[in-house]
């Protein structure tokens, strides 16, 4: 598990991503099927280390009513309905009509399909047409879009609600001086929750790097 290249950072030590997998309990057989297919599709999702902490915020926080952008094949969408609990709602977005129609297939297995609303497009856009406030917004599209995906997620939180992020150490490249499109706009990103005067950061080094921000 801990080698799978889709699941684990470039960064951290082996035996120490090793460690933190090998604690993590045993996930359900929806959830082992979906990283089985993700590990041989490589399809890059968050992985139990993440989703964990993904879940703990939201029970932490009483999150309720979540809002994804980029949401692949549903795996961390499951984790955040499971934990926003009976009366959660949580809105999947992907721009992929395969990926939305394997995740379908996913929430019904995992008993979650009625808390999920599933949008198939643009994350950004469907995120600003969605009427009404997020008590946490989770994003994970393509990294050059980590900036926009800020612009039109911070109006759509409400005051005291969570914005995370994943993927903000990118590889290990985020510290370095950069001229790829997805770094910059990591550290583009990283800098602008960090310096914004209505948001209290933090960020995580678990597995490729997890940015977290509460909405003053
Ligand atoms: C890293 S994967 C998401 C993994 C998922 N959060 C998980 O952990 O199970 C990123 C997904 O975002 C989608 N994507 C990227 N940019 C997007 C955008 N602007 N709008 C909608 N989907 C987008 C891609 O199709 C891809 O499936």
């Amino acid at each position: 598990m801990a080698r799978n290249r889709n699941l684990t950072s470039a960064f951290v030590r082996q035996d120490i991503e090793e460690y933190i997998y090998g604690l993590l309990p045993k996930r359900d057989a929806v959830l082992r099927e979906m990283e089985a297919y993700a590990a041989k599709n490589r399809v890059p999702i968050i992985g139990p280390a993440v989703a964990r902490l993904l879940a703990l915020l939201v029970r932490i926080s009483g999150a309720e009513r979540i809002f994804e952008m980029g949401s692949a094949i549903g795996y961390s969408t499951i984790w955040l309905a499971r934990a926003a609990g009976p009366r959660g709602e949580v809105f999947y977005s992907d721009g992929d009509p395969e990926n939305a129609q394997r995740a379908r297939r996913s929430f019904q297995k995992a008993g979650v399909a009625h808390r999920i609303h599933v949008g198939v497009g643009d994350a950004l856009k469907i995120l600003k047409r969605t009427r009404g406030a997020f008590d946490l917004i989770f994003i994970d599209v393509d990294k050059h879009q980590y900036p926009a995906a800020l612009r039109a997620a911070l109006p759509k939180l409400r005051r005291g609600g969570l914005l995370v992020a994943d993927n903000t150490l990118w590889h290990g490249r985020a510290p370095h001086p950069a001229k790829d499109a997805a770094t910059r706009a990591i550290q583009k990103f990283n800098r602008a929750v960090f310096a914004h005067p209505r948001l209290d950061t933090s960020m995580i080094s678990l597995r490729d790097g997890v940015t977290i921000s509460r909405k003053l």
